[in-house]
């Protein structure tokens, strides 16, 4: 038998089409724009794809995010009502976004800005060494990847908050929840590593009044999605020396324009969108097991509340 689904996104399918290959040699992967009969395709593995694309398949029974982020699916106002959507949560890409976000904050605790200044001037100079015992991290989101974020500071010794809409708990992680915590965690934070869902609630999260509530000097880490940020606020909290720097993995709209002031602002780092790609060994397996999930009409790995939006 041969399921067929439908693969869209900008990355190049090839491994993808050997990943499934590997994971479940019924599955047939048809790669946007080629797509056959419509009605053949049962599921769709999707990144961003155009609006109305889904609402073209009859015969859907699943929409598979490329991603652990569902809102470029929401986005779509043709996205059909009564398929089940997944999103991708592949262990290797959870594992290194929190590598990221410690490679990062490691940066910042050990001042390697001061270095690297102090190397172009041929300056040797060492600073007092800093206390991770008493350096606090907030990490904001305690989802499949904000757990597994806060579990990586807080085994290399930092002390380490984590913040949700939920509470929650996690071994040696000082956990709070709700609107009314945000504030005070900020508070408390050298560092703050978003990784929070993109909903209504969150979106511009990250504004002149979050920063203000951070120490004097903290460093912002953002893996989360761009539109958690006022780009604005951050860019004068940047300027004002309320923030000391800030590591940016996404943004409102990718990729980032030239001429955006972060691509040159000397406090800001610009990666492009590649904290936590999935890989294809890992997540076609996941892909592919909840695909014929789907078939035979069992529970789905990770599927999407479509009333919370994440
Ligand atoms: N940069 C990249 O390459 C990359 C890769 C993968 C994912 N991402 C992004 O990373 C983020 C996290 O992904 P995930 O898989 O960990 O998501 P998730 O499992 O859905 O977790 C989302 C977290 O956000 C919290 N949250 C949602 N609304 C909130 C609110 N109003 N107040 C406080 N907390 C709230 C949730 O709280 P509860 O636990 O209480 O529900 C949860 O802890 C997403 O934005 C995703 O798009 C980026």
């Amino acid at each position: 038998m041969t399921i067929r689904f439908l693969y869209h996104s900008k990355d190049d399918p090839g491994p993808w089409a050997q990943a499934f290959r590997d994971a479940d040699p019924e599955l047939e992967m048809m790669v946007y724009p080629e797509m056959g009969d419509p009605a053949e395709i049962v599921a769709a593995f999707v990144w961003r794809a155009p609006h109305g694309l889904l609402a073209s398949l009859p015969n859907l029974k699943l929409i598979h995010s490329k991603g652990a982020g569902v809102d470029h699916i929401f986005d779509d106002p043709k996205v059909p009502a009564g398929v089940p959507i997944a999103r991708l949560v592949d262990p290797m890409a959870v594992a290194m976004m929190g590598h990221y976000a410690i490679y990062h904050a490691l940066g910042y605790h050990r001042r390697m800005d001061v270095y690297r200044a102090q190397q172009a001037e041929s300056v040797w100079r060492g600073l007092p060494p800093p206390d991770h015992e008493r350096t606090t991290v907030a990490v904001l989101g305690l989802g499949a990847i904000g757990r597994e974020v806060a579990g990586q500071f807080q085994r290399l010794g930092f002390r380490t908050l984590g913040w949700s809409r939920s509470a929650k708990t996690i071994d040696g992680v000082d956990c709070r929840h709700g609107a009314d915590a945000l504030f005070a965690t900020l508070a408390e934070s050298k560092i703050v590593v978003n990784v929070l869902a993109l909903t209504r609630e969150t979106e511009n999260i990250l504004n002149a009044q979050a920063f203000a509530h951070m120490p004097r000097g903290g460093f912002l880490i953002n893996i989360a999605r761009g539109p958690h940020i006022v780009e604005a606020d951050l860019i004068q909290a940047l300027d004002s020396g309320q923030l000391g720097g800030a590591t940016l993995d996404v943004f409102r709209a990718e990729p980032l324009a030239k001429g955006h002031p972060f691509w040159t602002h000397p406090k800001v780092t610009v990666t492009p969108h590649m904290s936590g790609d999935p890989l294809p060994r890992t997540a076609a397996l996941q892909v592919a097991r909840n695909i014929r999930a789907a078939l035979a009409g069992q529970p789905l790995l990770n599927e999407v509340d479509r009333r919370r939006g994440y």
